[in-house]
């Protein structure tokens, strides 16, 4: 497992904690918390772990309490690769995820998928390397793991369109001029998700639906112009499926991310989660109401930019990725308005230079360019370094 003590790596050892006799840990990375990652390797008796670590002292505390531990790039390259690993999931969070995962299919590994970026930047070549190495990409993203159940057993030429399903975020009926001086707890408080906190971010701005619209595209190989999105507040409907006869199937249950996790590990087997804990049952007079409203893209331009950025391709989505990370950082700092995120990203993705068809260096070219760049903009709006 790539990214364990994140929020969904923490959720993935919740489903392993209940089916103890289906699942077993062989391997754990993470970047920088080795006291979780030495808690969890105790507790799961995981042989080999891995840590990034950003910093000499980061090393050193790793070696301390986790003997044997794999440093750098070169861990996470080994965890994903792991002989005796038939599943990696990929949970680690930015632009990290992409080298792990395309080694990982290139060993056969099946691939629990929940890092977004992987998909966002590098769709073409993960989907490609999929193809002919003969393995799977399971999503975990509770609205494509809707998607993907809503599509089993059909066919993909009958589908008329996807259609994904927002919670709107904490600012759905905010008017934009009190989007724009909301603050990072205002934006980090999501209705109904908990999440680490670039995707609630992205979840406030929308960005994070015109990533899950580019994820469907590449998961499904389905075009944009059949992938719609609308928004359901109460997160009760996770996505759907509508068919060419008009027939849409959809999927829901109560808003847990351990559903879509555990469907992606036990698939093609659905594993009985009553007695676990892990979900509670949905009781249909307590939800009464399904609400459906259209996504607004003039208050969320972040929606409109990921989908821009995905019609022109190429390394334009890299752009996205790696402004947005970077912008959501300033925002998270406290350095700039929710507002000025869709501002930064707009004037880098007018600024790029594309390149088309991108491989792996070509694409972390173009996110780094773009991180650089978001800084630059920054410096030069607010007369300050970062
Ligand atoms: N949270 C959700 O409900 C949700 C839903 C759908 C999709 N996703 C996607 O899943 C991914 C993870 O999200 P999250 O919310 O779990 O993020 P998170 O809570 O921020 O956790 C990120 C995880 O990745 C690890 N990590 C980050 N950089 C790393 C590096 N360079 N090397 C090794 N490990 C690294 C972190 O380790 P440290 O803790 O040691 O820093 C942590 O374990 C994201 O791409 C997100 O978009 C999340």
């Amino acid at each position: 497992m790539l990214g364990s003590t994140g929020s969904i790596g923490r959720q993935v050892l919740d489903v392993v904690r209940c089916f103890p006799e289906h699942f077993r840990v062989q391997a754990l990375a993470a970047r920088q918390n080795v006291t979780l990652l030495a808690e969890q390797a105790r507790e799961f008796q995981v042989p080999v772990t891995a840590c990034f670590a950003e910093s000499p002292e980061v090393a050193e505390g790793a070696r301390e309490l986790l003997p044997g531990v794999l440093l750098g790039e070169q861990g996470l390259l080994e965890v994903a690769t792991l002989a005796e690993a038939d599943v990696v999931v990929a949970a680690t969070s930015g632009l990290v995820g992409l080298n792990p995962t395309l080694a990982a299919i290139r060993t056969g590994k099946t691939i629990a998928l929940a890092n977004k970026e992987t998909l966002v930047m590098g769709g073409h070549l993960v989907m490609e390397e999929a193809r002919r190495a003969g393995v799977s990409i399971l999503p975990i993203d509770s609205e494509h793991s809707a998607l993907w159940q809503c599509l089993r057993g059909e066919q993909t030429c009958e589908v008329r369109r996807l259609i994904i399903t927002a919670s709107g975020g904490p600012f759905r009926r905010a008017t934009l001029e009190e989007i724009r001086s909301v603050t990072v707890e205002q934006a980090l408080a999501h209705p109904t998700w908990r999440m680490g906190p670039k995707i609630t971010i992205d979840s406030a701005t929308l960005m994070n639906k015109g990533l899950e619209v580019i994820e469907a595209h590449w998961l499904f190989d389905m075009p944009y112009d059949k992938i719609e999105v609308v928004v359901q507040p109460e997160s009760i409907i996770h996505s759907m499926v509508e068919y060419r006869d008009g027939s849409i199937k959809m999927q829901a249950s109560l808003p847990t991310m351990h559903l879509p996790i555990l469907n992606a590990l036990s698939y093609p087997a659905r594993l009985d989660t009553s007695g676990t804990g892990l979900l509670r049952e949905l009781c249909w007079p307590e939800v009464a109401r399904l609400n459906f409203e259209a996504l607004d893209s003039a208050r969320f331009p972040c929606f409109r930019l990921a989908r821009e950025a995905a019609q022109r391709g190429g390394t334009y989505p890299c752009v996205l990725v790696g402004a947005d990370e970077e912008a959501v950082a300033l925002f998270l700092a406290g350095k700039i308005g929710l507002t000025d995120i869709a501002m930064f990203i707009e004037t880098l993705l007018e600024q790029h230079r594309p390149v088309a068809n991108p491989d792996v260096p070509a694409i972390l070219d173009a996110c780094a360019w773009a991180r650089r760049h978001t800084q630059m903009l920054y410096e030069q709006r607010y007369g300050r370094n970062v």
